[in-house]
């Protein structure tokens, strides 16, 4: 049948032959998937992973990278999100319900804790918070559902107390959702942690960072390795309608097979300007989680046993040094961008005032500014360079 110009330019004359191999899978985008006959429509399973009937549900493109996240971190099943914050969203819609408590550590990635927040004003839902270095901040109600762990801590860069805060939750069957952005699922294995060989339930994780690489980006990823919480996981994920585009899928895959050497050397360079940042007078504290004098650094030993961190590290600056100096430091910076985030080709820098930040009060903290440095690509001495310009300009201004 020869068809009119109009329907050629639909119907191309050439398909993808069955088996071609690449070395990067090849892209599917979809919204609607073909159904090769009514049989296939009526017998599709689309709660199954890797059932496919509609674009939402995914694609051999979204599940290869689940699968290759869930791999990585040592789960079995994953699902993709648009951001990790819509990630962190997916869990906490998904188990949290009216009259429930869900634990949050004072130094969780800040959006989660505002989200939770949200949940508790209009849901009833309770939200007690913790503190990551001390269990016994940990008193769980009969009502309580759900923990959030985090390690390393959002801007303060502590390890918790993982092995303390998971038995305590399992003991009271509470879940535990880690967010596993820091690790990466390099630093340790979420799912295999201690002499007890202890598992989260499920991870977080913000592909946007180290599985990216490139800061132009944004995903997430939600793993786990019971198939019950992941089939939870899966309607709800159907019913919100969340789906992320293919083309953004096949970027990260590409980026995944340097991901490890991209990690090592951003932790190389930050552990070369921790060195550093210590012989400097300005700061009152450095932190770091391999570093001996940071809180949590016994925690960090313990699990992460191969020395892995990844590439961030904060300073509090003197009390002497108020925001304009703080501000003066930042704008004077060069090769470190001011921008949220980490994990992509160029150092970041960031400004945070703690006091407005934290509920509860941390004694292993120093009063002042906080600055972190999200460690790029670059050679780590030029990066201690432009420190150490920007601290003699704040400095002069500070005399003058
Ligand atoms: C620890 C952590 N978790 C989650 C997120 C959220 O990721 P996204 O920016 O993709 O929403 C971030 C982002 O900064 C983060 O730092």
């Amino acid at each position: 049948m020869k068809n009119k110009p109009q329907t050629t330019l639909i119907h191309a004359p050439r398909r993808a032959p069955q088996y071609i191999e690449t070395v990067q899978p090849p892209l599917f985008r979809a919204s609607t998937i073909i159904f090769n006959n009514t049989d296939a429509l009526f017998n599709r399973h689309w709660t199954d992973a890797y059932d496919y009937s509609y674009g939402t549900h995914g694609t051999p493109t979204t599940f290869i990278l689940g699968d290759n996240i869930a791999q990585i971190e040592g789960g079995i099943y994953s699902l993709l999100a648009p951001s990790g914050l819509s990630a962190i969203n997916l869990v906490n819609s998904c188990f949290l319900s009216q009259g429930d408590e869900v634990w949050v550590a004072d130094n969780i990635y800040g959006p989660n804790m505002e989200h939770l927040r949200n949940l508790e004003s209009r849901y009833g839902i309770s939200v007690k918070v913790y503190n990551a270095l001390d269990v016994s901040s940990f008193n769980p109600s009969t009502k309580a559902k759900l923990i959030w762990l985090e390690a390393t801590g959002s801007v303060t860069l502590e390890f918790p107390d993982l092995i303390g805060l998971v038995k305590k939750a399992k003991a009271q069957n509470i879940l535990t959702a880690l967010d596993n952005t820091w690790g990466a699922g390099l630093a340790f294995n979420a799912f295999d942690f201690g002499d007890e060989h202890l598992s989260v339930d499920m991870t977080v994780h913000a592909l946007t960072k180290y599985p990216s690489g490139g800061a132009d980006i944004l995903m997430g990823s939600v793993v786990t390795r019971d198939q019950k919480l992941h089939h939870k996981l899966f309607r709800m994920h159907a019913i919100q309608g969340i789906s992320i585009s293919g083309d953004d899928v096949a970027q990260v895959q590409r980026s995944l097979a340097s991901m490890q050497l991209r990690y090592e050397h951003q932790a190389h360079s930050a552990l070369t300007l921790l060195d550093w940042l210590k012989q400097q007078t300005e700061f009152a504290q450095v932190l770091h989680p391999a570093d001996p004098d940071s809180a949590g650094h016994e925690y960090w030993k313990d699990i992460c046993k191969q020395g892995h961190s990844a590439g961030l590290v904060s300073v509090i600056f003197k009390p002497e040094y108020d925001m304009q100096a703080i501000r003066r430091f930042c704008d004077a910076l060069q090769l470190f961008k001011l921008g949220f985030s980490w994990g992509g080709p160029v150092s970041l820098v960031m400004l945070y005032n703690l006091k407005e930040m934290r509920t509860l009060e941390h004694t292993h903290l120093q009063q002042g500014l906080l600055v972190r440095f999200c460690i790029g690509l670059e050679h780590p001495q030029d990066l201690i360079q432009d420190i150490e310009n920007a601290l003699k300009q704040m400095n002069q201004q500070l005399h003058e």
